[in-house]
């Protein structure tokens, strides 16, 4: 989950390299690391730290219109100069970076050190680079070589190699993790995302799993692992640089909580029909039999795209009437799942490239599963990959916790629920009611907006506490999962969600001032059974702030949030909660949008 970028063409590589790495930034950013191919000559600077930091090492007349670069975050080998990317050969002749897991580095590393190689870094990638180094000798084109050394490789990789007796070309090369081309105008880029080309180009073409790509500043050819020529069709990204700005926001993680009027707003475009008050989704690529035929629900994804899955099971359940479920992919795939045939299955993915999701998916599919995708990235591998789907249309997300990637998701999840469900017995009334609740969303999002100057002040009260309790019954627990995820992935505070029914049957044992909890309590048919439970903490001098649609006595602060349909009062509740860990983390001192030991896109196991 590094970010990696190249670029071929008429201009100096070094600058347009920099400004990719700063825009790839999010996926890693412990290290970070330049080569650019000067004559028949290799220069290259790698440092420990941020790409601010490589950009002071590189010096100005660093030139060579031909190069490579890699932000990282580390798996093999702590973050340092030595273990940063790229790697070198002995001779300096080639370079690689590489994003992704070498799984039989280690054997490969003794069968070479047993051969006289000796290594300078603790990283799997070195391995890579000796191979192409060695097998450069024996070929007659570097893609040969590359595609030599590949075969003895075990593992993911989103790969970019130059060779300095080749000045102008670059070879690409991608299995599991993503590598995007950018066509320019006399000019070739790569990278693990398109927000490092953009704003040269928005003409891309994926690489797919197995394939290679030879980039010259003329146009690049791809290929398949056996060197068999493949055809690509260009699209065109709608999103452009401004998009990947931070609006003048002080972080884009309050950027993009601020967006999500707009953000919702663009979900629903076009997806409601009040006519026969249904949703209009096109891209399911399912008739109505078929939506008919599904017995089952189950939804499969990481993290906080999870989180948002079990809103979604509940919406499901609730409107369709079906049995639905959420799962971590990663569970899901290795327990080797009964994979049914009247199931529809359904996988959540901001970045449309996380491994264990994606993997999950590539398994359902050889096992016969219907897979439907609810992704925000436009043409990604898990979008690419499934049957069909919804795009939030969200925009880009660059702060590393995820935030109107959730809730567009969660507010997906109502639009397909009311599919499955109107095409089944929800009667027009319901229909009509969750159409109009679906637009009341972005102006009531707007209210809660303007909660934030008390969220702020509560923040800055609890933020000091050494842990946080988060809780929620039924609707309200995926959202204290969420909001317990915000706060910990951000400010680094520990907190536990648990459902609130949960606590008496042992977490109540860890009730105490030091430790608050956090209530997500709607108005809803458990309002009495939420209340009872904070009085439990209450008695034993637990403090509660609670979220709501009214004020309680038995919290010591209350959010109260604007109240919508019941089945999609959750999409309101977790926006408090994510403004709370903003302010907890700014108040803290953290580094919002690059949270220690995390990146954006997990494109390894
Ligand atoms: C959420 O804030 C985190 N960044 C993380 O849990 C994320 O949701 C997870 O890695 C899944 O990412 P995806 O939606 O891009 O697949």
């Amino acid at each position: 989950m590094c970010g990696i970028v190249a670029y071929v063409g008429p201009k100096d590589a070094a600058p347009i390299l920099l400004e990719g790495l700063q825009r790839l930034e999010y996926r890693g950013y412990d290290s970070a690391g330049l080569a650019v191919v000067n004559g028949k000559s290799l220069k290259m600077r790698k440092v420990k730290g941020r790409v601010s930091d490589l950009a002071e090492a590189v010096p100005a007349r660093f030139k060579g219109t031909c190069g490579i670069g890699h932000t990282r975050w580390a798996t093999h080998g702590v973050p340092s100069d030595v273990n940063a990317h790229p790697h070198l050969d002995p001779e300096h002749r080639v370079a690689v970076v590489h994003n992704g897991i070498i799984e039989n580095a280690d054997a490969l590393r003794q069968r070479l050190e047993a051969e006289g190689v000796t290594f300078e870094s603790e990283t799997d990638t070195e391995v890579l680079c000796h191979l192409i180094a060695r097998a450069v000798k024996e070929t007659d084109s570097l893609d040969d070589a590359v595609r030599r050394a590949l075969k003895s490789i075990v593992g993911t990789y989103g790969i970019a190699v130059v060779d300095a007796q080749r000045p102008g070309e670059i070879v690409v090369a991608r299995n599991g993790s993503p590598i995007v081309l950018g066509i320019g105008e006399k000019e070739m880029f790569a990278a693990s995302d398109v927000a490092a080309l953009v704003r040269y180009t928005r003409q891309v073409v994926h690489l797919e799993d197995g394939e290679l790509a030879v980039l010259r500043a003329d146009g690049f050819h791809t290929f398949t692992s056996d060197a068999r020529e493949t055809a690509k069709e260009p699209f065109t990204v709608d999103w452009d640089t401004g998009h990947y700005d931070n609006g003048g926001y002080e972080h884009y993680l309050l950027k993009e909580i601020s967006e999500q009027p707009d953000t919702v707003a663009r979900t629903l475009r076009g997806r409601i029909d009040d006519r026969f008050h249904i949703a209009h989704l096109g891209g399911l690529n399912m008739d109505a039999r078929e939506t008919r035929s599904f017995r089952r629900v189950k939804i499969i994804g990481c993290g906080s795209a999870y989180y948002s899955g079990q809103i979604g099971a509940q919406l499901i359940e609730e409107l369709a009437r079906i049995p639905a479920d959420a799962e971590p992919a990663s569970e899901f795939r290795y327990r080797n799942p009964v994979v049914e045939p009247d199931t529809l299955y359904v996988a959540i993915s901001q970045s449309g490239e996380t491994y264990d999701t994606l993997a999950a998916v590539q398994e359902l599919k050889r096992k016969g599963g219907r897979v439907l995708g609810i992704v925000n990235t436009v043409g990604s591998a898990i979008a690419r990959e499934c049957d069909g789907g919804l795009y939030l249309h969200a925009g880009p997300e660059v702060s590393v916790a995820s935030t109107k990637a959730f809730t567009s998701t969660a507010v997906s999840f109502a639009l397909l629920a009311l599919h499955l469900a109107r095409v089944r017995d929800l009667s027009p009334a319901d229909g009509r009611r969750i159409c109009e609740g679906l637009r009341r969303l972005p102006e009531q999002i707007e209210q809660i907006l303007k909660l934030d100057e008390q969220i702020k002040t509560l923040a800055e009260k609890y933020a000091h506490s050494p842990s946080m309790m988060f809780v929620g019954r039924v609707r309200g627990y995926p959202v204290a999962r969420e909001g317990a995820q915000k706060l910990k992935e951000i400010s680094y505070v520990h907190a536990e969600a648990y459902p609130a029914s949960e606590l008496k049957h042992g977490p109540l044992a860890l009730i105490n001032p030091d430790m608050p909890t956090v209530a997500i309590v709607p108005d809803d048919e458990l309002l009495d059974k939420n209340l009872t439970t904070l009085g439990e903490i209450r008695a034993r001098s637990g403090r509660i702030l609670m979220i709501g649609h009214r004020a309680a006595d038995a919290a010591d602060d209350c959010v109260v949030v604007p109240k919508n349909e019941t089945e999609l009062d959750p999409i309101l509740l977790t926006i408090p909660l994510q403004l709370f860990a903003y302010h907890a983390a700014v108040a803290l001192g953290r580094d919002v949008d690059r949270p220690r030991n995390l990146a954006k896109s997990v494109t390894v196991e």
